[in-house]
């Protein structure tokens, strides 16, 4: 092992932890990286697979060209040949242009194929021609074409068992298993966990400009016996309900095991006894509804991102300035994700309550601007009655609050 090289892979990506099993995983994907064998990258959801192809492209000498992340289980299966492959003009109705595919994008590159076993059997036979000498066929076409890519794929399934059920062909299991990468689960990996949640925290504390939390030993004690079915991403999301729910900063084993379900329990945490058959209780209740605020607070969050997001490309199409990527920075081809910006007419009607448009006379006003601005008409509008602003508002009362002392307003 190559603990240097390891060191600087851990960093570039933040993955955190020292288990060496982690370690060990981490180094084959550096190593393999160097040859163009394909990879399969197995473990249960939510333990990071995901690092691990772009360590290999980037450790690779295709890392200047494309690096190309395909979901398999998100593309409909009707389409799915049509964009790993591409097609020609008129192979299907609505298809007026020709289209290329990501295997004939990430030439020179690699593609990283997610939830693999989620492929139709049809397309596992075309992947399985590519893999075996580089060819592929466009949908509606009769001409075989050439590619170059490295092809990297994970899965949380067991394939062996895919395949008794015959869902998954055995001779591409073969092909794409050249080099197995086992991620262990969280469970597995000892003082890791505890190592990790400290991360988090410190990053939701910054994040939600809030301070950060302190486990006690219970605390402690309860995030390393427990079985972790979610693995990172369910303490990732344990930490950052913690972070904004609990405004007693230090936590004990009690507070903690309400976040931690049990096997028999929802995976939903906050959700947890709510079909207990107790009936409902105050405690489920306030889970409830503690969980309906923290879901508006993360939508809040990103609403402000894609407003900033929207403000910045703005700004660059003003600037006719060109966008490229840093040659050092993967360019990663995210498929599937609708403009988060699309308002539907239904969402209008909830900002009717917000100012005009002719109210902002004046241009390029900065978000906190806008907010101030509008906070400061609700006010008006309801004679200084706080409550009745934050109910048009629709943020609490404390919010509210908040927002008057941060913008100084009288
Ligand atoms: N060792 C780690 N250090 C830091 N973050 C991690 C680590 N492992 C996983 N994560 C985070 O956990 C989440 C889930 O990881 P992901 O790669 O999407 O899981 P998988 O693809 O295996 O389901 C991501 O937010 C990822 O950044
Ligand atoms: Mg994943």
């Amino acid at each position: 092992m190559n603990i240097a090289e390891i060191q600087n892979a851990k960093q570039q990506f933040g993955i955190i932890g020292n288990d060496p099993e982690l370690l060990r995983a981490i180094d084959t994907a550096i190593q393999v990286a160097k040859t163009d064998l394909s990879v399969l990258v197995s473990g249960e959801s939510g333990v990071g697979k995901e690092f691990f192809p772009q360590i290999i492209h980037k450790n690779s000498v295709r890392k200047h060209a494309k690096y190309i992340a395909v979901n398999c289980g998100a593309i409909p299966e009707g389409t799915i040949d049509s964009e790993l492959f591409g097609h020609v003009k008129g192979a299907f109705t609505g298809a007026v242009n020709e289209r290329k595919g990501y295997f004939s994008e990430a030439n020179g590159g690699t593609i990283f194929l997610d939830e693999v076993a989620e492929l139709p059997m049809s397309t596992q036979a075309r992947l399985l021609r590519v893999l075996e000498n580089g060819e592929f066929i466009r949908v509606g076409s009769s001409e075989v074409e050439k590619t170059n890519v490295r092809i990297v794929c994970a899965t949380n399934v067991d394939l062996p068992t895919a395949i008794s059920e015959g869902r998954f062909r055995e001779d591409l299991y073969y092909r794409l298993n050249t080099v197995p990468i086992n991620v262990p689960p969280l469970r597995r990996r000892g003082e890791d966990v505890f190592l990790l949640f400290k991360k988090f925290c410190l990053d939701f504390a910054v994040k939600y400009n809030v301070p950060k939390l302190q486990l006690d030993e219970s605390a402690k004690a309860a995030i390393m016996g427990y079985s972790w079915p979610g693995n990172i991403r369910q303490l990732k999301n344990v930490a950052e309900q913690l972070s904004i729910l609990e405004l007693d900063r230090s936590i004990t084993g009690d507070v903690m095991s309400r976040y931690l379900p049990q096997k028999n329990e929802s995976n939903l945490p906050m959700l947890s006894g709510q079909h207990s058959g107790k009936g409902r209780t105050f405690e489920s209740e306030r889970e409830i509804l503690y969980n309906v605020l923290f879901d508006m607070r993360r939508d809040i969050t990103e609403l402000k991102q894609q407003l900033e997001s929207m403000r910045a490309m703005h700004a660059e199409a003003q600037e006719h300035t060109p966008y490229y990527t840093e040659a050092h920075e993967v360019p990663v081809v995210q498929q599937h994700i609708a403009p988060a910006y699309d308002l539907r007419p239904q969402d209008v009607k909830r900002y009717e309550h917000l100012p005009n448009a002719e109210e902002y006379v004046e241009e390029a006003l900065s978000l906190n601007d806008v907010e101030k601005k509008t906070i400061l008409m609700a006010l008006e509008r309801n004679r200084g009655k706080r409550r009745n602003a934050a109910k048009e508002l629709n943020i609490s009362e404390r919010t509210l609050y908040r927002k008057i002392k941060e913008y100084g307003i009288e």
